[in-house]
C-alpha cells in the first residue's frame, strides 16, 4: 500500500530527525555578540571536531530542507572559499595554541559540487588553516551521484577521506523523479563503481523510504541494489515533507515548519521502516540508531576519543553550528531558497573580524545539558550508561527526567537493567516520537514561535 502524501494533514508525533539538540530554529540574535575567544578559552580543546559546511547542489530535491542553494553563479564558489579562508583564519586566532580536532567532516548541501581544484583548497584550508591533520584522523565527506567524478574522489582520497557518503534515495528511476531528485540508476551505479575504486575505507549509502508509489517490494529493490555493494553503512531515513521544500509546497505546507501527517501514513512508515530494518539486520548488518546500520565487519568510524555528547564542534561556513559547552552557535538559518541566497551572500561580503564573534546561537544550561546528552545516548541503540550520566550530572537520569522515561517505559519503548537505559526495537522505531518528547518548555516554544514567523 502507499499512502499520497497529499493525504497527510493532522498533526504528527513524528515530526523530524533529531540530530542535533537544541534545533536552529530555536537560536536567536546574541545582542552581546560574544568574542569566540572568551567563549572558547576555558574550554576542552583536545578533541574538537571539524566541520565545513558547503551549501551548493545541482539541483534542490523536493524533500531537503537542508541549508543549501541550487548552483553558484559567477565566482560564488571562490568567494565562498575566500570567505571560509577568513572565518578558518579568525576562529584559530580565537583557540589560541591548544585546539586539537579529533574528526573532521565536509558536508553540505553538496562538497563535492566543488571542482577538484577547489576541494584541494578546502583541504588546505582545514589543514593550514585550522590545523586539522585529515590524514590522522576520521574525515567523512558527502556526496551525490553526479558529483562524484573520478578526479574529485581522487582528491578525497589522497588527502585522507575515510568516509565517503552517498546520496542516493531510492534506485527506481521513478521514486527518485516523485521524490523531486532527478537521477537515473544507470549514473548512480557508475558513481558507486568510482567510489569502490577510489577505496575510501567506509562507504555509505542514504536511502529514503515513505515515497510517493513506492511499495515494501520496491523498496527492498533499493535496499538490494544498495547491498549488491556491500556498504559499510547504510542511513535509511523516512520521508517527512516539511514546509516550504518542494514536495511542501505542492502538497500545500505552509510556512509551519514540522510535518502534516496521518495515522494511516504513520503505519505506512513504519511498515516501510521494519521491513528495512529486518532487511538488513538479515544482511549481516547491525543497527546503530533507527536510521544507521553498520555491516558487522566494517571498521569503526569514529575516534576512540571523541564523544558527540560532551566534546566541542567547529563548524564553518554559513549553515555550520559550532558548540561549547555553554552556547551553540551558528550563523543566520533558513529553509526558504530566497532567503538561503541572502544569507550566503551576506555570509561572503564578511570581513574576517566579523568571524572572530558568534551571532545567532543558543545558550545551553544544566538542564539542556543534560536534556541533550539524554537524547544524544538515548537515541543510539547501544543506549545510555547509567555511570556516563552520574559522572557528568552526578544524579540518575530518572532523577531528572522520571516521568518521560516512565512514559516511554510503560509503553514498552525503554528498558533500564540498572546498567544501562536502552530503547527497545519498537521503542528504536518511534525515535522520532521520543526525540522531541525530551525538548525542554523553552526549545520547543523558541521553535514554535520561529515557525509561526
Ligand atoms: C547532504 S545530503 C547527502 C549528499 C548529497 N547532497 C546528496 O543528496 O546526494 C543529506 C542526506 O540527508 C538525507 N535526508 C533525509 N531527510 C532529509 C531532509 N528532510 N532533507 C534533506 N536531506 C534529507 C538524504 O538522504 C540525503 O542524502
Ligand atoms: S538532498 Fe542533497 S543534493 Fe538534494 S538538495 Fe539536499 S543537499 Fe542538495
Amino acid at each position: 500500500m502507499t499512502v499520497a502524501p497529499q493525504a497527510r494533514t493532522t498533526a504528527s508525533p513524528y515530526q523530524s530527525y533529531v540530530y542535533a539538540y537544541p534545533h536552529k530554529t530555536a537560536y536567536r540574535r546574541l545582542p552581546d555578540r560574544p568574542a569566540l575567544r572568551a567563549l572558547w578559552a576555558d574550554q576542552p580543546k583536545d578533541a574538537l571536531s571539524l566541520y565545513l559546511h558547503i551549501p551548493f547542489c545541482e539541483v534542490r530535491c523536493g524533500f531537503c530542507n537542508l541549508f543549501t542553494r541550487i548552483g553558484a553563479p559567477g565566482e560564488l564558489t571562490t568567494a565562498y572559499l575566500d570567505a571560509l579562508d577568513r572565518q578558518a583564519g579568525a576562529v584559530r586566532d580565537a583557540l589560541g595554541d591548544g585546539g586539537r580536532f579529533a574528526t573532521a567532516a565536509f558536508g553540505g548541501g553538496t562538497p563535492t559540487f566543488l571542482t577538484a581544484a577547489e576541494l584541494t583548497r578546502l583541504c588546505d584550508i582545514a589543514e593550514d588553516r585550522m590545523g586539522a591533520d585529515l590524514r590522522a584522523v576520521p574525515l567523512s565527506v558527502e556526496a551525490s551521484p553526479a558529483t562524484a567524478t573520478a578526479d574529485r574522489l581522487r582528491v578525497l582520497a589522497e588527502r585522507g577521506a575515510t568516509r565517503l557518503s552517498l546520496g542516493i534515495q531510492s534506485f527506481v528511476d521513478a521514486e527518485a523523479r516523485s521524490a523531486v531528485r532527478p537521477q537515473r540508476r544507470a549514473d548512480v551505479e557508475s558513481a558507486l563503481g568510482r567510489i569502490r575504486d577510489a577505496r575510501f575505507p567506509v562507504l555509505n549509502i542514504d536511502l529514503i523510504y515513505g515515497i510517493d508509489g513506492q511499495t515494501e517490494r520496491t523498496w527492498r529493490h533499493s535496499l538490494d541494489a544498495a547491498l549488491a555493494w556491500r556498504p559499510e553503512e547504510l542511513y535509511l531515513y523516512p520521508l517527512y515533507v516539511r514546509p516550504l521544500t518542494g514536495l511542501g509546497r505542492r502538497t500545500g505546507l505552509g510556512r509551519r515548519t514540522g510535518t502534516g501527517s496521518d495515522p494511516a501514513w504513520d503505519e505506512q512508515r513504519l511498515r516501510l521502516y521494519r521491513a528495512g530494518r529486518d532487511h538488513l539486520l538479515a544482511h549481516g548488518y547491525v543497527q546503530q540508531s533507527m536510521r544507521m546500520f553498520r555491516r558487522a565487519d566494517a571498521p569503526p568510524q569514529t575516534a576512540d576519543d571523541y564523544a558527540c555528547q560532551t566534546d566541542g564542534m567547529i563548524g564553518l561556513g554559513c549553515g555550520a553550528r559550532s558548540y561549547t559547552s555553554g552556547l551553540h552557535y551558528s550563523f543566520d538559518y533558513a529553509v526558504d531558497m530566497h532567503e538561503i541566497r541572502g544569507i550566503i551572500d551576506d555570509y561572503v561580503s564578511r570581513p574576517a573580524g566579523d568571524f572572530a564573534h558568534a551571532e545567532i546561537g543558543r545558550r545551553i544550561d544544566t538542564d539542556e545539558a543534560r536534556r541533550r546528552h539524554l537524547l544524544q545516548s538515548l537515541l543510539q541503540a547501544e543506549g545510555l550508561p547509567h555511570a556516563a550520566y552520574r559522572e557528568r550530572f552526578d544524579a540518575a537520569p530518572a532523577d531528572h527526567f522520571g516521568p518521560e522515561l516512565a512514559r516511554f517505559a510503560d509503553r514498552g519503548w525503554l528498558t533500564d537493567d540498572g546498567t544501562v537505559l536502552r530503547l527497545t526495537p519498537e521503542g528504536l522505531a518511534h525515535s522520532d516520537a521520543i526525540g522531541p518528547d525530551l525538548f525542554s518548555p523553552a526549545v520547543r516554544s523558541a521553535m514554535a514561535a520561529y515557525e509561526r514567523k
